[in-house]
């Protein structure tokens, strides 16, 4: 397997310690469990999206763990502006805060809260399941463009995390590139739905949710090959992560760095694991493979 140089890695306008980075939603939700995935080996951490007012989230079951992946249907449940605090303790660790809203006025809003504390921003502009938000916004390129540049202006580093519940991604990544994106995370969670053949009605509280984890990591995979080939600004590979090779693979693909979610829930040592098979004093430039499958 491919072995990699050790040492900090920059993606997007964010210095991160190594390429591994924990997906929004995963133990984001306090300042104490983001400081942790950092101590176990996470070279940043995305907090749980953020919002312009609190929200509940989707009434349950909100979560069903499949054989070869996690269905969720959350529904962007999040503490709103008091979600500052969480941050205080965290100083200058490369945490980069999701955030949404319903417009460009909103992402914004969200963004100057944090102004200052975080390292860096990811747009959620692909949620598959909340009314007004995530994907509703995210599958129109004119929506896509005006969120981005609605941050992007504040001059921090702005990530926009792309759905794949689209026909042509690419379209996307473009839109955002042109709002002033500094990196692009491709995926969110695939729409996907089961039903409970005993109860005769669907598992999900919502009946839809977003699939991840490592049934969707093909789809992922296929996504950052695309975005490579036309897209200009970093991309930041994630879906279905679970071992070091498949972090090489999506490299491979296009990414310069990736995040791991679903798979933490399997395994809260994730980082740990993967970076002790990843990375050598003596390993090769990361730079030599981001791509190499396009040659
Ligand atoms: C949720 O809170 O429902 C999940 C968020 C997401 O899919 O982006």
């Amino acid at each position: 397997m491919v072995v990699l140089r050790t040492g900090p890695v920059a993606v997007g306008g964010v210095t991160l310690g190594n390429h591994l980075i924990l997906a929004a939603g995963v133990l984001g939700t306090t300042g104490a469990s983001l400081s942790r995935m950092l101590a176990r080996g996470a070279g940043g951490v995305v907090t749980k999206s953020i919002g312009p007012e609190p929200k509940n989230g989707h009434a349950g079951p909100c979560v069903a763990v499949l054989d070869n992946g996690i269905l969720n249907a959350m529904g962007l449940p999040n503490p709103s502006q008091d979600f500052t605090g969480e941050l205080g303790s965290l100083g200058q660790k490369p945490v980069i805060v999701s955030i949404f809203g319903g417009t460009p006025e909103e992402f914004a809003e969200v963004a100057g809260w944090f102004k200052g504390t975080a390292a860096g921003f990811e747009l959620n502009l692909s949620c598959p399941h909340a009314e007004g938000y995530g994907a509703a916004i995210g599958v129109d390129p004119v929506l896509v463009e005006a969120c981005t540049r609605a941050v992007s202006t504040l001059g921090m580093p702005t990530w926009v995390k792309l759905t794949p519940n689209v026909t042509d991604i690419t379209a996307i990544g473009k839109a955002a590139e042109r709002g002033g994106a500094t990196a692009i995370v491709a995926i969110n969670t695939v729409k996907a739905m089961r039903i409970s053949t005993a109860l005769r009605r669907p598992v999900l509280g919502n009946r839809y949710g977003g699939l991840s984890g490592d049934a969707i990591f093909p789809v992922a995979v296929r996504c950052v090959y695309e975005l490579f080939e036309s897209c200009k600004i970093p991309i930041i590979g994630c879906g279905g992560v679970s071992t070091a090779d498949k972090v090489v693979e999506m490299m491979m693909a296009g990414a310069q760095a990736v995040e791991i979610g679903s798979a933490v829930q399997r395994d809260i040592g994730i980082f740990e694991t993967i970076t002790n098979e990843l990375y050598a004093k003596k390993g090769i430039e990361p730079g030599e493979i981001v791509g190499c499958a396009h040659e």
